[in-house]
């Protein structure tokens, strides 16, 4: 057990002008996100607007974990709640045939312990996961090259190929990397996909990144099953909510130890840490029972009642790195402006009851 690396908070390390930086980022995509409102007369996320499903379920501790697994949450056996919002990653509403990430938004509720944001009175820990190991932009620096093109998209007449056609004129080859990334997303049946943290969260006494994996046989089947968008622009609500009106389904919540900050780093989360070096160990189990999983009031609760943040978190499960600092301030101004401009309540549930069958 020695092996894993022992959380401290010196384990951080602010980049230099990282706070300008971040400023810059969060006033950019205050201006996108004003952009988008005026357009649609409507505000809504800043990044994976659009909902696949929003999902009921229980999130299990089976058993007493090994002591290095039984950390923060998972220290001891229980059942919590929780509420998992689908999505994918573009800050405005586009058809599923678009490129783009997938989401998978945890919100687990009833849980006890000290919050690691001084004004979070709610009792949730959330996990907020997307089908990819690392962010091709995975520190604050890299991040504003991406934001200053989504910005640059947003002004170009053209779109997505202007923008893309200037970047070749003067090309910046560490952007066009990651964007080559972010578009050769696949399109492939959300419910089989796994899901990363991407970056790093404190694990009670050590440092993890979590994951969750298809576990049960209907889920694990559709990994890598191509969806056809080409004509069916909510293709990915219709084979979810298909997929629970005749089945549950079961995933493994997971959590990779960092034993190395070298081969492992915290600031750097576009470094996938390798499996071969510390593998993904289960702690926890899902369950998502068969259920109707977009009715018009829980879809309306999901998208506009319900903010997903990583700082959302009990301080055993601290965000860590120059990724999640950011994340921190763009999140909590994303779903303050949304929810102030569409008169919504801004409320974290104390109780399951609450979201809508
Ligand atoms: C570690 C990498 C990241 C992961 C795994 C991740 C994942 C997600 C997911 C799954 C959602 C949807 C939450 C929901 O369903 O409500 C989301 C929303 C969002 N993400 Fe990220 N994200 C990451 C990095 C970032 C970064 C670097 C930024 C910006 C600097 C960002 C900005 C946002 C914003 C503004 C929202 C919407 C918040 C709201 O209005 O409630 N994310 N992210």
């Amino acid at each position: 057990m020695s092996h894993y690396l022992k959380y401290a908070d010196s384990l951080e390390v602010t980049q230099m002008d990282e706070d300008a930086v971040s400023h810059q980022i969060a006033e950019s995509m205050a201006r996108v996100g004003h952009a988008v409102f005026s357009r649609h007369c409507h505000a809504t996320r800043n990044a994976h607007a659009r909902s696949h499903g929003i999902l009921k379920g229980e999130l299990a501790i089976e058993g007493l974990l090994p002591a290095h697994l039984a950390q923060g949450l998972f220290s001891k056996p229980g059942r919590y709640p929780v509420v998992i919002r689908l999505s994918s990653s573009p800050g405005e509403i586009g058809p599923d045939s678009q490129p783009a990430a997938r989401g998978f938004a945890i919100k687990i509720l009833g849980v006890a312990g000290n919050k690691v944001l001084p004004d979070d009175s709610g009792h949730t820990q959330d996990f907020l996961l997307v089908n990819s190991p690392s962010i091709a932009f995975g520190d604050v620096r890299s991040y504003q090259r991406m934001q200053d093109f989504l910005e640059r998209v947003e002004h170009d007449p053209d779109g997505m190929a202007g923008a893309a056609a200037k970047l070749k004129r003067s090309p910046d080859p560490k952007l066009e990397t990651m964007l080559a990334e972010v578009l050769r997303a696949n399109s492939n049946h959300i419910l089989g996909e796994t899901f990363y943290s991407m970056a790093a969260v404190r694990f009670g006494e050590y440092v993890a990144k979590i994951s969750a994996a298809p576990a049960s046989d209907e889920v694990r089947a559709l990994t890598g099953a191509p969806v056809d968008t080409r004509h069916r622009p909510s293709a990915f609500r219709d084979i979810v909510v298909d997929f629970f009106r005749q089945y549950g389904a079961v995933y493994s919540l997971r959590a990779q130890l960092c034993t190395d900050l070298a081969r492992m780093p915290i600031e750097n989360a576009a470094v996938v840490w390798d499996e071969s070096v510390s593998a993904h160990q289960i702690i926890a189990r899902i369950t998502i029972p068969r259920q109707e999983a977009y009715s018009p009031a829980r879809q309306a609760y999901g998208d506009e009642v319900l903010s997903f943040n990583p700082w959302h978190a009990i301080e055993a499960h601290r965000p860590l790195g120059s990724i999640m600092r950011i994340r921190r301030k763009v999140y909590e101004q994303s779903s303050r402006y949304r929810h102030a401009v569409n008169g919504e309540p801004r409320r974290e549930p104390e109780d399951i009851s609450e979201l809508p069958d």
